[in-house]
């Protein structure tokens, strides 16, 4: 009786296993998936979980910018994998509405529920509107420009100065961390949890975030009921996503039981100063569960992507220094401009001054073509669809967007496309070159466009400009850069800097 299920096992595992094998030895991992009998492509996936941005960047290439993959029977893994700009052109612009994120993605991303990150369709357009003038009101944008002065100003740049003077080098991907969670949850209620204070506290609620995005691409990969059995079982990662829940829903009390305080004490209700307050004032956000999906999601957002994308800018300026030169050159004349009416030691580059900088935007364009935080964007296919490559999708495939890949098509950004080039981005006449959005994806496209570009370059460019003058910085030689299997490109070993203060 027990014969026939040992039997199937071997028959799933011992492919399996010879393939995991076989992918770990190969320097020169072949351009496609190999299709095995009955498990299909799902071994090349698995296999490649540990790098899967690198992954389909190298099967795309070898595929002509498209490609498609299944799953073993039964388990409804029916993928299309692409990076082709005329596809995401139809994808997120002009066959909109065949494409939503879909219901498996919103249960992946279940501690957002009913949030505008997971929904779709009329409620997604509805929100948006809402979240939009929230975040284009001048008296926020005003109120995240001071915020972040001050935080680079009180925090960053003294625990810098520390570390400079302890000789010590640090993990700057912990600290980005650490600073942009202060800052989002400042933004969010006007409290600031003190992530960044100078005994560095256990950072727990920005660990359960990671584990939100790292748990997310692990059910992007899997089976649904396979991640859904865990998740009943509560065993492996859903046991530690479950945890993660638990401390993200403490942090969101606590910080809204704060926020209540702060205001009956001052009796300021905020209104429009931060984020939360206009929708804790408004009747459609009354439901609890819903307002604990929007502070997650907004945390995800704002802060998980800015302390990617600047881990990445440090990384990649720390091995170009004449990058790093030409953006002091840059900032020069503003810094000659202060240093004469200011006698503190610390140059601070405000966001009104920063504002027309091309290069240092280029710099961030740059890093955000190379690693952009969301490698991978996923959608369904609501009708059966052909793509303007030709490619047939059938209703309720998942189609999965590589925007790591987009960055790197030689037919798009010419054969240094590996290479850090800013200047790439700056034609001869002082503008800065215009990509469109569906080849330039890293801020997303078409109706759900990144409402935040703007303020996380502000953000950006304030952390970048005032480290830069002060310090110079220096990548410790010997680590081992990969990236963390997540939903978010991060680094799985952080990125360990040493930095000096910058002679002048
Ligand atoms: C480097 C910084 C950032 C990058 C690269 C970035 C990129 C993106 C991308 C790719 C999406 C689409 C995600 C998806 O639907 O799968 C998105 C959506 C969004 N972003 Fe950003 N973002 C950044 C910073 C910010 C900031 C600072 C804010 C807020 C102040 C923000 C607010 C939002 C919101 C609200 C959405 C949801 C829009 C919608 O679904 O219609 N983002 N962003």
């Amino acid at each position: 009786m027990w014969i026939l299920p040992i039997s199937m096992a071997l028959m799933l595992l011992v492919p399996l296993l010879m393939y995991l094998r076989a992918s770990c030895r190969s320097n020169n991992p072949v351009a496609l998936p190999i299709n095995w009998p009955i498990l299909h492509m799902f071994p090349s996936f698995v296999a490649n979980l540990h790098n899967m941005p690198a992954y389909f960047t190298l099967v795309l290439t070898g595929s002509g910018h498209n490609f498609r993959a299944h799953g073993p029977p039964g388990t409804g893994m029916r993928f299309f994998v692409t990076c082709d700009p005329a596809n995401i052109q139809h994808i997120f612009t002009t066959n909109y509405p065949n494409f939503p994120k879909g219901a498996d993605f919103a249960a992946i991303f279940d501690i957002m529920g009913g949030s505008l990150f997971t929904i779709d369709g009329e409620p997604a357009h509805r929100m948006r509107a809402k979240v939009k003038g929230v975040l284009n009101g001048p008296l926020l944008v005003d109120n995240l420009a001071s915020y972040c002065i001050d935080k680079v100003k009180n925090s960053l740049l003294p625990l810098f100065a520390h570390m400079v003077s302890i000789d010590a080098p640090f993990d700057m991907q912990e600290m980005m961390s650490r600073f942009m969670f202060d800052l989002s949850a400042t933004s969010l209620f006007g409290v600031d949890p003190g992530l960044l204070s100078s005994d560095l506290p256990p950072m727990d609620v920005a660990v359960a975030l990671d584990t939100v995005m790292e748990v997310g691409f692990f059910r992007h990969v899997m089976p649904t009921s396979c991640w859904k059995l865990m998740r009943r079982l509560n065993i492996g990662p859903e046991r530690k996503l479950s945890m993660a829940h638990t401390v993200l829903r403490s942090f969101v009390l606590e910080m809204m039981e704060r926020w209540k305080n702060n205001t009956c004490h001052t009796g300021n209700d905020h209104s429009g100063v931060d984020i939360m307050p206009p929708f804790l004032n408004d009747p459609d956000y009354a439901d609890d569960e819903l307002v604990l999906a929007m502070i997650i999601s907004y945390l995800l957002a704002a802060r998980d992507t800015i302390t990617a994308t600047l881990t990445w800018v440090f990384y990649n300026l720390a091995q170009n220094p004449n990058v790093m030169s030409t953006i002091r050159n840059e900032l020069s004349p503003i810094a000659s401009g202060k240093a004469a009416s200011s006698a503190s030691t610390m140059v601070i580059f405000e966001p009104e001054e920063t504002k027309s900088l091309v290069y240092l935007r280029a710099v961030l364009y740059e890093t955000l073509r190379l690693y952009p935080p969301g490698p991978i964007e996923c959608k369904t296919v609501a009708a059966d669809d052909i793509m303007p490559s030709g490619h047939k999708v059938r209703s309720g495939d998942t189609i999965f967007i590589s925007v790591h890949s987009m960055g790197r098509m030689e037919g798009l950004w010419g054969n240094d496309c590996l290479n850090y080039i800013p200047e790439r981005w700056l034609p001869d006449d002082g503008s800065l070159r215009y990509v469109p959005s569906h080849k330039f994806l890293s801020f997303n496209s078409g109706p759900r466009i990144c409402p935040g570009k703007e303020i996380a370059i502000m953000q950006m460019k304030t952390v970048i400009a005032s480290t830069l003058w002060n310090f110079d910085v220096e990548l410790m030689k010997g680590q081992s850069i990969q990236p963390k299997p997540s939903c978010i490109l991060k680094m799985k070993n952080g990125l360990i800097l040493k930095m000096k203060k910058r002679q002048m």
